[in-house]
This record gives structure tokens, sequence and C-alpha cells, in this order.
């Protein structure tokens, strides 16, 4: 029976898979299992996220709720100077995310587990990137988008992917507040990716 994928410790009789994509031009190979988000396959809001980011050479990147570790490693391929830091509540989910790293001989990353921004302590980010668990409910989406600002670097940018008929505009909204702005740069398939900047002093 499957239980959520936002289970700390996921329940579900494991049923390993294995995933090609070709993101930005570059072949990735995911291994995914059950009891952990889209296990068979690339999400296409994930797909449209990764489509849309713009970052840079060095840059420190968080991959909030990273899942099999997608975004983080794809962010960390196109940041090679800089160094990515994966998350997730799942433990099951991190440990593939950890095995990920190796298959796709990704140094610059690391994955740590636990709730929202506790695995990172007080640290700071040119970037925070995230496919939010909408279905672990507000006060877990809520935070992701209200407690950001404090780990964002000036000028750094949070980045989230919704279904429009998920509440896209609901988060954007949540964002403007959050951030006194949130502009929709990439939009398909019924999702938006949303981005919000945190101004200077
Ligand atoms: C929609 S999935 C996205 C997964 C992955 N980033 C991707 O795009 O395929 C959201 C992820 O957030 C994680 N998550 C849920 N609640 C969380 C929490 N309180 N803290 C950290 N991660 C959480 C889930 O376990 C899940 O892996």
């Amino acid at each position: 029976m499957g239980g959520q994928y936002f289970e700390k410790r996921p329940a579900s009789a494991r049923r390993p898979a294995r995933i090609t994509v070709t993101i930005r031009g570059r072949p990735f190979l995911f291994q995914t299992d059950s009891g952990v988000f889209s296990r068979e396959g690339l999400d296409r809001g994930t797909e449209l996220l990764l489509e849309a980011i713009e970052v840079g050479p060095c840059e420190s990147i968080l991959d909030l709720g990273c899942g099999y570790g997608v975004i983080g490693i794809v962010a960390a391929h196109l940041s090679q100077g800089g160094h990515v830091i994966l998350t997730d509540v799942n433990e099951r989910a991190a440990a593939l995310a950890r095995a990920n790293l190796v298959a796709n001989g990704t140094r610059n990353a690391e994955v740590r587990i636990g709730d929202v921004y506790a695995p990172i302590d007080d640290l700071v980010f040119d970037h925070i990137l995230c496919n939010p668990p909408i279905r672990a409910g507000r006060v877990v989406v809520d935070r992701i988008i209200s407690e950001a600002p404090s780990h964002l670097l000036d000028g750094g940018s949070l980045w989230l992917v919704a279904r429009t008929r998920q509440g896209a505009d609901t988060l954007r909204l949540r964002m403007t507040k959050a951030f006194d702005g949130a502009d929709v740069v990439k939009r398909g398939s019924g999702y938006k990716v949303l981005r919000s900047i945190k101004s200077g002093a």
C-alpha cells in the first residue's frame, strides 16, 4: 500500500527503478523507488522549473524537498564552481539522492535530512529551488516561503513551481507578501514557475 511521499520513513515495499532523462542538453541517470515523489519519471513541474532556472557558474544553492535529487543534481552541474545542499524529510528520498550524486558524478553537492530549513541552520544561499510538497499541507508550504528570505543573500532568489489548479496563484500571493514581489517566469502543461528576488537593504 502506498503511503505519502513526504513520510520520514516510508513503509511501502521497495520497488527500485531507474530513469534516464536529458535536461538542458545533458543526460542524467536517477534511481527512484516507491515511497518517494514521482517514482515513475521526471515530474513535468520539476522539468519546467529546471528549464527556467538561471543559475551562475559559482553559486550556493539549496534544493529544498529534493526527493531523489533531480533538481539539486542538475543545479550542481549548472554551477560547477558552486555548492548545492539537497534536503528532504523523507529518509528514503535522501538515500536515493545520495546514490544519485555518485551515479551522476556530482561532487559539489551534499544531502541533509530534516524538516524545511532545520538541516541548514542559518546558512544563506544565492538560490532556493523547490517543487513544494503541496500534499504535506499549507503549514509546510507557508514555512518554505515565509522563511526563505532569511536564508537568501541579498539579490538571491526563491524559485517554486506549482500546478495552476493546485494553487500556483495563491503561492504567488504568499511569495509577494514575503518578498514584495513574485514573477511568473515560465508556464506550460498547467504549471507555473514562480520567482521572488530578495532585495538588498
Ligand atoms: C513535490 S516533491 C518534489 C521532489 C523533488 N524535488 C522533485 O522535483 O522530484 C516535494 C518533496 O518535499 C519533501 N518534503 C515534504 N515535507 C517536507 C518537509 N517538512 N521538509 C523537507 N522536505 C519535505 C517530500 O518528501 C518530497 O520529496
